[in-house]
This record gives structure tokens, C-alpha cells and sequence, in this order.
């Protein structure tokens, strides 16, 4: 089976993630708001693997995969917490919907397409979901910690995400092995990589319609300490 598949990233939405890296670093309340983010979505997948390894606890990849997740999560809220302590309130971006669900909405994507190529027990079928799902996240994953350990280096944001992006590249080598032991085909796999790039430029989208709001919101803030100083 030939599963070189490579989805090349359309330049422009390399860029617009570049954007974002610099909207975000430019104020501390939003880089730690973003990082909130990171953690979080990693903390969604951590469950996500936790539910299933329920089902299958004998299974150590899976055990491992789940805590190197939860570890992620933890790591991110650490490097936040290196920046600063927020103000009190909301996490910005989680207020929006799309943000926070977009790995829920992958997965529901990624369940009712293998549905429709044939039933599966629903065991093997959360099993599959889980699979595909990892796998295009993995792809971003990698290519995000890239871009972001890059836009930290070029910047002098003494933010490292060596470990985390060793681990998610161990991560795609074991899930690549076990799709291409599920004989998924390459049309299902090009598919869902095809459906998470447009999740995820959704995706980027609102992120970047959150960080206008904050620097609003703490404009707002300065005008009305400025005045209160008068
Ligand atoms: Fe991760
Ligand atoms: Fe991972």
C-alpha cells in the first residue's frame, strides 16, 4: 500500500499562523491566554485517549500515548505560568465554541465517514476514530510546534518545544505503523487530512477574531487606568 501521502501547507496559512504567533506574543495576557489554549486542547485529547483506553487496558501504546498527552498539557500550562499569572476572568479563546471543540469536531467528522465505508463493532470503530484522528493531528501538531519553536527562536522567546515535538513525532510513527496494520485506505486517510486542514483553518481564523478582542479589551483597560491617573 502506498501511504506516502504528503499534504503540502498551503503557504498562506503558514503565514497566517505566523501571524498569529506574533499577534499572540505581542502581549503577555494573550501569550499566557494562548498557551491556556495549547494546553487545553492537549488536555481534550488526553481524555479523548483516556475513554478509549477503557475499553482496551491491556493496550500499552495507548496507555503511554494517553499520559505523554496529560503531560503536555501540564508542560504548556507550566511555559504560560513562566510568562505570568493573568488576570482573573475567562480564557478568551475558549469562550468561542469552534476553538474548543475543533478536535470534537474532527472526530465526529472522521466516526461517520468510516461509518459510511462499512459498519464496524463499535469497539473497532472507536479504535479506527482513534487512528485517524491522531494521525491528522499528529501531521499539525508537528508542523505547529515547528512553526511556533521558530517564530520563538527568530524573536528571542525563550519558549522550547523540543520535548513535546519528539514525542508527537514518536507519536505519528506508532500511529503510521498501526493504520498501515488496519489496512486503512489512502483515499479515508487523504480525506480526513483534507477535512482537519480546513478545521483547522477555521480554526485559525477565530483565534485570530479572539486576539482583536483582547487587545481591545485591554486598550480599554489602559484608557480607563490612564484616565483613573488623571
Ligand atoms: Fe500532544
Ligand atoms: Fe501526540
Amino acid at each position: 500500500m502506498n501511504f506516502d501521502i504528503v499534504i503540502l501547507e498551503k503557504k498562506s496559512s503558514l503565514q497566517q499562523l505566523n501571524k498569529i504567533f506574533t499577534l499572540v506574543s505581542s502581549s503577555n495576557n494573550l501569550h499566557i491566554q494562548f498557551l491556556e489554549l495549547i494546553s487545553y486542547l492537549e488536555l481534550q485529547g488526553a481524555k479523548k485517549i483516556s475513554k478509549l483506553r477503557k475499553k482496551y487496558n491491556s493496550n500499552n501504546f495507548i496507555n503511554h500515548h494517553m499520559k505523554e498527552e496529560f503531560s503536555h498539557s501540564k508542560f504548556l500550562k507550566d511555559l504560560s505560568l513562566k510568562i505570568g499569572v493573568r488576570p482573573q476572568g475567562s480564557n478568551v479563546f475558549l469562550k468561542n465554541g469552534f476553538v474548543r471543540n475543533y478536535l470534537s469536531l474532527l472526530e465526529v467528522f472522521i466516526c461517520k465517514s468510516l461509518k459510511q465505508i462499512k459498519p464496524n463493532p463499535s469497539q473497532k470503530l472507536s479504535y479506527l476514530t482513534y487512528l485517524l484522528v491522531t494521525y491528522a493531528i499528529e501531521v499539525r501538531a508537528i508542523s505547529f510546534y515547528n512553526t511556533y519553536s521558530d517564530h520563538c527562536l527568530k524573536n528571542d522567546i525563550p519558549l522550547s518545544f523540543n520535548s513535546l515535538l519528539e514525542d508527537e513525532e514518536k507519536h505519528l510513527t506508532e500511529i503510521h505503523k498501526r493504520i498501515l496494520d488496519e489496512n486503512i485506505s489512502t483515499d479515508l486517510i487523504f480525506k480526513c487530512l483534507k477535512h482537519e486542514q480546513k478545521l483547522f483553518s477555521t480554526f485559525i481564523n477565530r483565534v485570530q477574531s479572539c486576539t482583536s478582542i483582547l487587545h481591545h479589551e485591554d486598550s480599554q483597560i489602559y484608557k480607563k487606568t490612564q484616565f483613573e491617573l488623571l
